[in-house]
This record gives structure tokens, C-alpha cells and sequence, in this order.
């Protein structure tokens, strides 16, 4: 091949690649698979490897190059990079544009449009273009200088080398967030465990610690993201007339902007969004601490201005904190269902995540021993969504004199028998099994639960208190309960005594699914349950099946079959099992199914809105025919069920052809493979 011939076959490569990019990292809609993605890749890289003088640094295979940095070098922002005011509830947001309309001089019945999008939580970038070309990526710094991190910069993906398509101006600066989903953050998390290594706090600290390596090469193996959200010096300006116009065009040179964004109008249309994001936030692929609204219309953030550090045309409603700082009063241990022993920090009460927070979980020994939490400790806790609150890292520098590692107790804090923990298992448990009256009252919280026997009105407390009075040992006690013994209880007046006798009556009618749930067998839960009833069809051929029988079992493999072969063979088990039959609980016995019958396997499923059964329900019903439910769509994606206020998993799916199930299609689904 000639050198003209190459050169050719190289532009039209590199334009390719490009605008495959654009198509996966900024549309989220890649139009050829990865092979073939990689293919063009090694085709550009073979060519350059015989041609070394036709490569120039915006080919997209010069994302890593060089050797280390020493430092970074210091960048002064030609147009400084602001903060925002900040807004904390809807009287605020109110308040926000209130101030706006004045400073506007808007008359009443005119209403202001705001750009809406969500508050990345990572670090603030400004990415200058000259000629379409990345020659400088700089942090934020204190706004008016940060540090030049271009090579580090360049190894994101997302991040354009060359702008594409025309019309940008020879100078433009953008901004916007640098940030590692969630799903990325969690399998270096994993890495860095496998390995020994220390993990990271939070996506945050994460996406911060991976840009300040000095080593691109390091920062290349990191999941990192971008998104614009704004514009640094452009030339010539403008390049709209409104900033959602202008965000709009980055996104046609390459540049990626989030899939969230929208124009709203007035104080109750960003409230209204708000509402919406927060409620998907958990949902989202990456971690927002909030929503920033700006004013649309360039001109009139040009007569707004600023304040100081932060413009008047914009403001961030932030979510409530879901980090604080606390103090460890005191570290206990729990005893769980299944004897579980859990190390549990007393905090000092701290406002997190928008409750009160004075417990939470160190989840095992190895994980005490990891963070090294003491009592006496400044620590933060973590709340994250419904999760329970976490001590996310102990602050050692503030740790007082005499502090003592803390150790597993020799005995359960409950009942007294020895606390075990096998070798290379992270979990100690209490060797007390039911005589342990902690496991006692958990196995029999479980019971009662809503996906177990659903026994209305018998919650943790009411447990709690008939465990302690010893009117119930075991789940078959609670069906010889008279109205009596219910009524003589603390606060429990005689219509609820009724009420529960009545709720325990009603639950004996129930399905061998949910008995077998009920029953608490290590690591059968509602899928395994359904699997075994399915598959067994009664509840004898199950006691009487051996490990080999039951892993037949959809879902069963050798270490369930074991507990539950145990948990059989323990006769107080099989004992309890009986007095429930005979008390009246009941459920249709039905014939075994024939093995391996799993219509739907191979597919895949995601489930999003709101449905009308419990998803979890939905779920293990998927997957006992076989189907692997998961949380994101994709183009794997077989079918998504989409229940009513779907959101962006309903819209990818759209865009990705997979196809959209109503409740009736998902019905019909169950039904034909039935
Ligand atoms: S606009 C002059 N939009 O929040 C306005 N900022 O508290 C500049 N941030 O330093 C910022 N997502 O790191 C804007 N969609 C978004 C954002 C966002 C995250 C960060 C950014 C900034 C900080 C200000």
C-alpha cells in the first residue's frame, strides 16, 4: 500500500471511529457491535503501526500516550468556572425564581424557562477545542485556576478528541462533570477487594482519585464518564441563542450531554422535575446529590449576571446530604435469623439522606478489621436510597488516645452459645439455633412476613413481645395463641387481640411457595421456593428428595441443596412442619412438573414502573421459567415490562428496538409457558 493510499484508508478509519463514538457514548445508540467496533480499531492501529508518521495525537488510538507526569502543570481559567447558590426545599426554589422575575422586570403572568438537568456528583472540567481539536482539559481548581489533566482527560472514551461534523467555533471551551457510574464504580470496587486493595468510598472519591493519577495509563483501566452541562470562552460567540439550543449543538460535534435534560417552565415546573428525578434517582446509572436549573435565554442571563462567586441565573436544588459525620458511641452485635452475627455501630444521631440515623451496619468481622472502626471514632455514615446506613470510612486523624480494636465475642450476646466463624467465611454465627431466642424471633418475623405466610398485624414488635412472655417458641405456637394470652399482652387491646387471631385464621390458607419460604431454609428465598413447588409439586417429595434430586431444581445448586437436606433432617424442623399441618395451615398439593422446563431461558427481562404485584414476585416467577431478570436495558435485552410513569429504561428500550411489555403482554408471557 502507498503512503497516499494509507492515508486515505486511515482519514476515512478515524471518521468512522468517530462517529461510532458519537452514536454509543453520546446517543447511547451504537449502530454496529462491538466486534466490529474493535475491528476498525485494530484495522487504524495496524495501519499506523506501518505508516508511525501518518499518526496524529487526535487519532482515537492515541488516548493513552506518553510516559507519567511529574505533576500537573497550572491552568488559569480564561472565563472563571463558578459555583452555584444552592436550594434546599420548594419555599427556596420559589424564592429563586421569585428573584428572577424581579431582577427580570417581568410582568406577573409571565413565566421564566429553565434548562433542568440533574447534579452529576463528580469534578467540574473545562475541555477547550481549538479548530475542533482537545488541547487542554483542565479541573476546576478554585474557579479561577486549575490543573491541566489533558493526558488523563484524553483516555475517557466519552470525551471527544476531534469534534465532528462543522460549524463549531475555532475556539470553544465546554464544561461539564467527570464522574464514574455506578455500575463501573462497583466493579472496581470488587477489583480492589479481590486483590486486597484498598476500595473507594464513593463514586465520587473515585472519578476524583482516577484523575489525579499521574500515570494515564492507570486512568485509561478507569470507568469514567462525561457529560456537558455548560460553556467556557467561545469564539465566535454565540453559538444559540438559548443555552438548551447550544447544549443541543454539542451534542452534533460529538460532545455528550445528559439524556435528562429539559427546558421547564416557571418555580413549578423545576419542582415538578424534581420531584421526578428524585423519585428515579436510585434508578439512575450514576450517583446526582441534586437538580441545576438555569435560565434558557442567553440575553437574559447576560442582564442577571453575578453574585460573587455564582451566577444569579442559575441554582442547584440539592437532595438532602446522604453522608455525615458522626461519632461511634458503641459497637453491639445483632443476632439474625439464620445466627448471623453482625457487628453494629451505636451512632451519635446525625440527619442523613433526609432521616435520623443512630445504627448502622459494619456488615461483618472482615469489614470491622478493614475500616479498623473503633468506639469513640468520627466516622461517615453513608445512607444511600432505601439501604440500610453504612459507616462509609472511619477519620483516623480524629480517632482519640486508648482506643481498642474491637473483637468477635467468644459467645452469642443472646443466648450465650459459642459464636463460630469457618475458616475463610466472612460471617460468624451463634451455634444456638432455635434455643437462641435472637434467632428465635427473627425466624418468626420472617414467617409472618408479607412475601412469607403474610400474617397482618404481626410485626417485629408483636414478635418481640410474645417471644419474650414465652407464649410462642416456634411459628406452629402462634396458630395455638388464644384470644386470652393476646389481650393479656402489653398495649394490646382486645379488638386487635381479635384482629390478630382473625389475620392468623385467615393466613393458614396458603401455597406451598409461600410455606416453603416461610420456613426459612438458608438461602431459600421466594425464586428457590417457587422453584421447589414448581418442580416438586408437594411438600413430601421435597422432605424425602436427597442434594442430587434437588438440583433438579431450577436455581439449586449444591450448597442449597445442602441446608435445605439439613434443614430437613433436623427433626425439631420437621416436628414444627407437622403441629402447622395440624393447626390447619394448608395448601393445594400439586404433581411434580416434568424437569428442566424453563420457556424462557436464554431471555432476558427488566422490569420498570410501577406494576401492580410486588416485582420481586414478578421476578421469581421469571426466573423459575428460566429468564435472568436484571436491572438496566440494553441491547441483550429480551423484553421490558413496563408498568405506568416508566421512565428512561421505557425510552432506552425504545430507542434500543427491544420490546415493551404491558402487564397483559407479561401475563401472557407466564401464561404460555405455563
Ligand atoms: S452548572 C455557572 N450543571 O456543581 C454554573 N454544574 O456546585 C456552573 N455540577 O462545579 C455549574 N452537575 O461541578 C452545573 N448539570 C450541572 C452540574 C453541575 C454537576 C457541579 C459542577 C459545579 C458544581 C457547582
Amino acid at each position: 500500500m502507498s503512503v497516499k493510499e494509507a492515508a486515505s484508508r486511515i482519514d476515512k478509519l478515524r471518521d468512522e471511529i468517530n462517529l461510532h463514538n458519537q452514536r454509543y457514548y453520546v446517543y447511547d445508540d451504537p449502530q454496529i457491535p462491538d466486534s466490529e467496533y474493535d475491528r476498525l480499531m485494530r484495522e487504524l492501529q495496524s495501519l499506523e503501526t506501518d505508516f508511525p508518521d501518518l499518526i496524529t495525537p487526535e487519532s482515537p488510538t492515541q488516548r493513552v500516550g506518553g510516559a507519567p507526569l511529574e505533576g500537573f502543570d497550572s491552568v488559569k481559567h480564561r472565563v472563571p468556572m463558578l459555583s452555584l447558590d444552592n436550594a434546599f426545599d420548594a419555599a427556596e426554589m420559589n424564592e429563586f425564581d421569585r428573584r428572577v422575575h424581579d431582577r427580570l422586570e417581568l410582568t406577573d403572568d409571565e413565566s421564566i424557562a429553565y434548562v433542568a438537568e440533574p447534579k452529576l456528583d463528580g469534578l467540574a472540567v473545562n475541555l477547550r477545542y481549538e479548530q475542533g481539536r482537545l488541547v487542554l482539559a483542565a479541573t476546576r481548581g478554585d474557579g479561577a485556576s486549575g490543573e491541566d489533566v489533558t493526558s488523563n482527560v484524553r483516555t475517557i472514551s466519552s470525551v471527544p478528541l476531534r469534534l465532528l461534523g462543522t460549524g463549531y467555533p475555532a475556539l470553544l471551551e465546554v464544561r461539564g462533570e467527570i464522574f464514574m457510574p455506578k455500575a463501573g464504580f462497583d466493579a472496581l470496587n470488587e477489583k480492589a477487594r479481590k486483590a486486597d486493595e484498598k476500595t473507594f468510598v464513593n463514586p465520587r472519591n473515585a472519578a476524583a482519585g482516577s484523575l489525579r493519577q499521574l500515570d494515564p495509563r492507570i486512568t485509561a483501566t478507569r470507568p469514567l464518564a462525561f457529560y456537558c452541562y455548560g460553556f467556557g470562552e467561545i469564539d465566535p460567540a454565540p453559538i444559540g441563542e438559548t443555552h438548551s439550543d447550544s447544549i443541543l449543538r454539542l451534542r452534533q460535534w460529538g460532545l455528550p450531554i445528559s439524556q435528562e435534560l429539559q427546558v421547564v417552565q416557571g418555580a413549578q415546573g423545576c419542582i415538578d422535575y424534581y420531584e421526578k428525578i428524585a423519585a428515579r434517582r436510585d434508578d439512575l446509572e450514576y450517583d446526582i446529590d441534586g437538580v441545576v436549573y438555569k435560565v434558557d435565554r442567553l440575553s437574559r442571563q447576560k442582564s442577571l449576571g453575578f453574585v460573587s462567586r455564582a451566577p444569579r441565573w442559575a441554582i442547584a436544588y440539592k437532595f438532602p446530604a446522604q453522608e455525615a459525620l458522626t461519632e461511634v458511641e458503641a459497637i453491639e452485635f445483632q443476632v439474625g435469623r439464620t445466627g448471623a452475627v453482625t457487628p453494629v455501630a451505636r451512632l451519635k444521631p446525625v440527619f442523613v439522606g433526609g432521616v435520623t440515623v443512630s445504627n448502622a451496619t459494619l456488615h461483618n468481622m472482615d469489614e470491622v478489621e478493614r475500616k479498623d472502626v473503633r468506639v469513640g471514632d468520627t466516622v461517615f455514615v453513608r445512607r444511600a436510597g432505601d439501604v440500610i446506613p453504612e459507616v462509609a470510612r472511619v477519620l483516623t486523624e480524629r480517632r482519640p488516645a486508648a482506643t481498642s480494636k474491637v473483637e468477635l465475642p467468644a459467645n452469642c450476646p443472646v443466648c450465650g452459645s459459642d459464636v463460630v466463624k469457618p475458616e475463610g467465611e466472612a460471617v460468624a454465627r451463634c451455634s444456638g439455633g432455635l434455643y437462641c431466642p435472637a434467632q428465635r424471633k427473627e425466624a418468626l418475623k420472617h414467617f409472618a412476613s408479607r412475601k412469607a405466610m403474610d400474617i397482618e398485624g404481626l410485626g417485629d414488635k408483636l414478635v418481640e413481645q410474645l417471644v419474650e412472655a414465652e407464649l410462642v417458641h416456634d411459628p406452629a405456637d402462634l396458630f395455638g395463641l388464644t384470644l386470652e394470652q393476646a389481650s393479656g399482652l402489653e398495649r394490646m387491646a382486645e379488638k386487635s387481640a381479635q384482629n390478630l387471631l382473625a389475620a392468623l385464621a385467615k393466613s393458614r390458607r396458603t401455597t406451598l411457595a409461600r410455606f416453603l419460604y416461610s420456613l426459612g431454609i438458608r438461602e431459600v428465598g421466594e425464586a428457590t421456593a417457587l422453584g421447589l413447588a414448581r418442580h416438586f409439586g408437594n411438600l413430601d417429595a421435597i422432605e424425602a428428595a436427597d442434594e442430587e434430586m434437588l438440583q433438579e431444581t431450577p436455581d439449586v445448586g449444591p450448597i442449597v441443596a445442602s441446608h435445605i437436606v439439613t434443614f430437613f433432617q433436623q427433626l425439631h424442623n420437621r416436628e414444627v412442619i407437622d403441629r402447622l399441618r395440624a393447626a390447619g395451615v394448608e395448601w393445594e398439593e400439586g404433581v411434580p412438573e416434568p424437569t428442566h422446563d424453563q420457556p424462557l431461558e436464554g431471555k432476558t427481562i427488566v422490569l420498570t414502573g410501577s406494576l401492580s404485584r410486588p416485582r420481586g414476585e414478578i421476578k421469581a416467577e421469571l426466573q423459575v421459567l428460566g429468564a435472568k431478570v436484571t436491572g438496566s436495558v440494553s441491547k441483550k435485552t429480551d423484553y421490558l415490562v413496563a408498568g405506568a410513569e416508566a421512565g428512561s429504561k421505557l425510552a432506552k428500550a425504545e430507542k434500543l428496538g427491544v420490546q415493551v411489555l404491558d402487564e397483559t403482554g407479561l401475563d401472557a408471557l407466564l401464561a404460555q409457558s405455563d
